[in-house]
């Protein structure tokens, strides 16, 4: 058994979690914590970097000890520490990274970087005893990514965003609707009570042979849709509309990525995936075509330590570990 502490501070959230776990069993979250800056945020309607990176530094202290005592160890039962080094603000990665290098240095263990979306990615199979060969659909607000997963570690690209991420156009459609900051989860609610066939915007890229995806030319279309209202703007519609269009290309695109590879099983993580309409769309669509849905339990859709802690686990029980003088990278790929 393996006992791993790892950091996650590469945008607003700074989180610390420990997770216990050996080769072929299903690993346990001890601690998950997470100290959201997201109130912090808003009145900017977006992440100040400078503001993250200064509370990454003021919680991650208490954060720890919080995540030793509700894990119930101590520190020097910890074997190896993690944090994300990339993808995410240069300034912000560099708060989780250091500290985990600084302990794994005092305490003569194992340090690991961990990219970010390998986190997400591996979110959905978290507490199970192994990686499934699968189609992974990463939604955040930074990333729109298609892989072919044939286990951990093991990874192909087959799409992304050309332009906007998914969670990025939620979040901007949110602003112009005037909705507060993250707008995914507002335009989530509000669209429950907006007809989705209001306005037929356009789904870019859907019929198109490729796995790429593209969210700015719905942005523009809702943008150009809001102008031309004179009355009252009927914001639960044009939110339903939208979010229609987003359900309907990120169904299409990643069912077409599962008949192209032959997988059997599709697995969603990131902040997106969160939307229970999205979800419920890709559950009838995976029914429909004899496939397996994966999803991740809500609390680690969004940042978290514990999806990182997994990543570091699994790579720490293949005997890997990272240089200490490894830099963090805020355009790291995943492949
Ligand atoms: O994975 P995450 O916490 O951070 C990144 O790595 O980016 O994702 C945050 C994104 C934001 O864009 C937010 O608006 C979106 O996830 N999000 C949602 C929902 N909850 C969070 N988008 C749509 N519906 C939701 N319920
Ligand atoms: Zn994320």
């Amino acid at each position: 058994m393996a006992l791993l502490l790892a950091i996650e501070s590469s945008c607003d959230e700074t989180a610390v979690a420990i997770l216990r776990g050996s080769k072929g069993e299903a690993s346990q979250i001890l601690a998950s914590e997470v100290s959201s800056q997201i109130e912090l945020h808003r009145e900017f309607g977006g992440v100040v970097p400078e503001l993250a990176s200064r509370n990454h530094s003021l919680h991650l202290r208490p954060l720890v000890q919080q995540a030793l005592v509700h894990a119930n160890v101590g520190i020097e039962e910890i074997d190896a520490f993690a944090a994300t080094t990339g993808p995410g603000l240069a300034s912000s990665l560099l708060i989780g990274s250091t500290a985990a290098k600084a302990m794994a240095c005092a305490l003569e263990k194992p340090f690991l970087g961990i990219n970010h979306l390998e986190g997400h990615l591996l979110s959905p199979f978290l507490g199970q005893t192994e990686v499934p060969p699968h189609i992974a659909l990463i939604v955040s607000g930074g990333h729109t990514l298609l892989l072919d997963v044939e286990g951990a570690g093991s990874y192909r690209k087959l799409g992304g965003t050309r332009d906007d991420a998914a969670g990025e156009a939620y979040d901007k459609v949110g602003k112009m609707l005037g909705l507060p900051y993250p707008g995914g989860p507002e335009i989530e609610k509000i669209a429950r009570t907006g007809n989705a066939q209001a306005y037929d915007f356009p789904r870019s890229m859907l019929h198109d042979p490729h796995l790429d995806f593209s969210f700015s030319g719905l942005k523009t279309a809702v943008l150009y849709t809001l102008q031309k209202e004179t009355g009252e703007i009927p914001v639960a519609d044009l939110a339903a509309s939208f979010q229609q269009a987003v359900i309907e290309i990120l169904v299409g695109k990643t069912l077409k990525a599962a008949k192209k590879t032959g997988r059997r099983i599709i697995a969603l993580s990131g902040g997106v995936s969160l939307n229970l309409a999205l979800r419920n769309a890709f559950q009838q669509a995976c029914e429909r075509s004899g496939i397996e849905l994966a999803v991740a339990s809500p609390t680690l859709c969004t940042d978290n330590a514990a999806m990182i802690a997994f990543a570091g686990l699994l790579r720490f029980l293949e005997g890997e570990s990272s240089l200490l003088d490894a830099d963090i990278s805020p355009n790291l790929p995943l492949v």
